[in-house]
């Protein structure tokens, strides 16, 4: 059988262009799923990607296609936050679909599109007649904020040649919503997890649209994202302080503990663990809770990092807590290279997420040896087991959460501590084995022409 053709196509693409984890997944997934299938990815041409342009996937053959409308992308210095992005990322998806059509790419069966910003791909595919090209979407995110809504303008940019039915649904509220076009037009539907997948059925985590995702059910699936080991790995880390494996991790991780306590100013002791929480600060990620339950933890013998920048309100809540308290560093940046050093010296990572599609820290944690404090939802449940590989809560609250750090305080330095940090380490979380599972819903789609 011939290889089969995927065209992938991302709003982000990491190393070369990164906002989110999707960048993460767009620069992993590809250069995995070479070995089974031809593939090539599309991303925008945005202002501040370096010239001259990768042509690859930097360590792979993984061709990358670049777009550009001056008007949209080369010409603006950010990649999103302008109020007119859903028209930007509609115009680029419907340049994608009119470069498939001149043959551009060469011979596209799939296209695997990511998010609200490709999600218009299936119907303009429609629109133009290519109803031969099979079409994936894969939801990182399904928040209300991420579904890219825009007002009906948006079809007077588009100017769509067929009546589509999925129009018209989408229209009665006076706006089209982007994500739920993707989600009604693709041929298959996955997201990052198999929790997540089944969240996204109901209220809680379907975004407003859960009845629109009842409809896709039979064809929704569900596949964790992995990570990539040549990038995360405690023995090859030029960023860490000092490198060290399973086999040498408790010497590797104190001497990384101490001199990042040491440049933090915080007060070592050895009884004393050190909890980290790197994440964007909002709503979804759970800093919420994390603020309060830290304000409600008395005479904890315990430090905390917080590493990330986000919502205003949180930023400034969280440095008048630092201020208050000797044994809170918050750093308002966005630091990789201080992440990296967090990872490997702190002792658990709090990820309290109000929901997490997938999630990337607990798996980049585990791998460092840093046990992995968790709110059991989405990816995060599909990934960390309580009690096994980390500590897991259901409720989202704070009391919840105090209750399991306070679980936690009290089994560090015990032998079952270090039994979890070598399960958590020995855990396999390589992009392989979920590229496998994209090959067969690949193959799944390719057969049913
Ligand atoms: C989004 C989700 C995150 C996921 C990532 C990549 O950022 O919030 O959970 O890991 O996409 O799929």
């Amino acid at each position: 059988m011939d290889k089969i053709n995927v065209l992938f196509v991302s709003s982000e693409l990491a190393p070369i262009i990164k906002v989110g984890g999707l960048a993460d997944v767009a620069g992993a997934l590809p250069k995995c799923l070479l070995d089974f299938i031809n593939i090539q990815v599309v991303i925008p041409k945005y202002k501040i990607i370096p010239t001259p342009q990768p042509a690859t996937i930097p360590g792979s053959d993984v061709k990358i296609n670049y777009i550009d409308i001056p008007e949209y992308f080369s010409s603006r210095d950010n990649v999103y936050g302008y109020p007119d992005d859903p028209i930007r990322f509609a115009m680029f998806s419907q340049k994608v679909v009119q470069d498939i059509k001149d043959e551009k790419f060469g011979r596209v069966d799939i296209v695997h599109i990511n998010d609200y910003h490709t999600s218009l791909i299936p119907i303009l595919l429609k629109d133009i007649g290519l109803n031969n090209v099979k079409t994936m979407l894969t939801i990182h995110n399904l928040g209300p904020a991420y579904q890219g809504r825009y007002s009906l303008e948006i079809l007077d940019a588009l100017k769509l040649q067929k009546y589509h039915s999925t129009i018209e649904i989408d229209k009665s509220d006076n706006q089209i919503n982007l994500l739920l076009q993707g989600v009604l037009n693709a041929n298959i539907v996955s997201t990052v997890s198999s929790t997540y997948a089944k969240e996204i059925l109901t209220k809680e985590y379907g975004g407003e649209i859960e009845d629109f995702m009842e409809l896709r059910k039979s064809n929704l699936y569900g596949i964790l994202n992995g990570i990539d080991y040549s990038i995360y790995d405690p023995d090859k880390d030029d960023k860490i302080y000092s490198k060290y494996n399973i086999s040498n991790y408790k010497m590797g991780k104190l001497e990384n503990k101490k001199r990042l306590i040491d440049e933090l100013h915080l007060k070592f002791s050895t009884d004393a663990p050190l909890f980290a929480f790197i994440s964007r600060l909002d709503y979804q990620k759970g800093i919420d809770i994390l603020i309060k339950a830290m304000e409600t933890l008395e005479n904890k013998n315990a430090n905390f990092i917080i590493l990330g920048t986000g919502a205003k309100d949180f930023e400034d809540q969280l440095q008048i807590l630092g201020t208050k308290d000797p044994s809170l560093f918050a750093d308002i940046t966005f630091d990789i290279t201080l992440a990296e050093k967090i990872y490997a010296g702190a002792d658990a990572l709090i990820i309290p997420s109000r929901y997490e599609p997938s999630g990337l820290t607990q798996m980049i944690a585990m791998k460092y040896g840093t046990l992995p404090i968790v709110r059991s939802t989405g990816g995060l449940k599909d990934s960390v087991e309580g009690l096994v590989s980390g500590f897991t809560f259901e409720e989202y609250s704070p009391l919840s959460l105090v209750n399991t750090l306070k679980e936690a305080l009290s089994m560090f330095n015990t032998p079952k501590w270090d039994e979890m940090i070598q399960t958590a380490m020995n855990e396999d979380f390589s992009w392989g084995r979920s590229a496998e599972k994209y090959v067969a819903l690949y193959q799944q789609l390719v057969s049913n022409l």
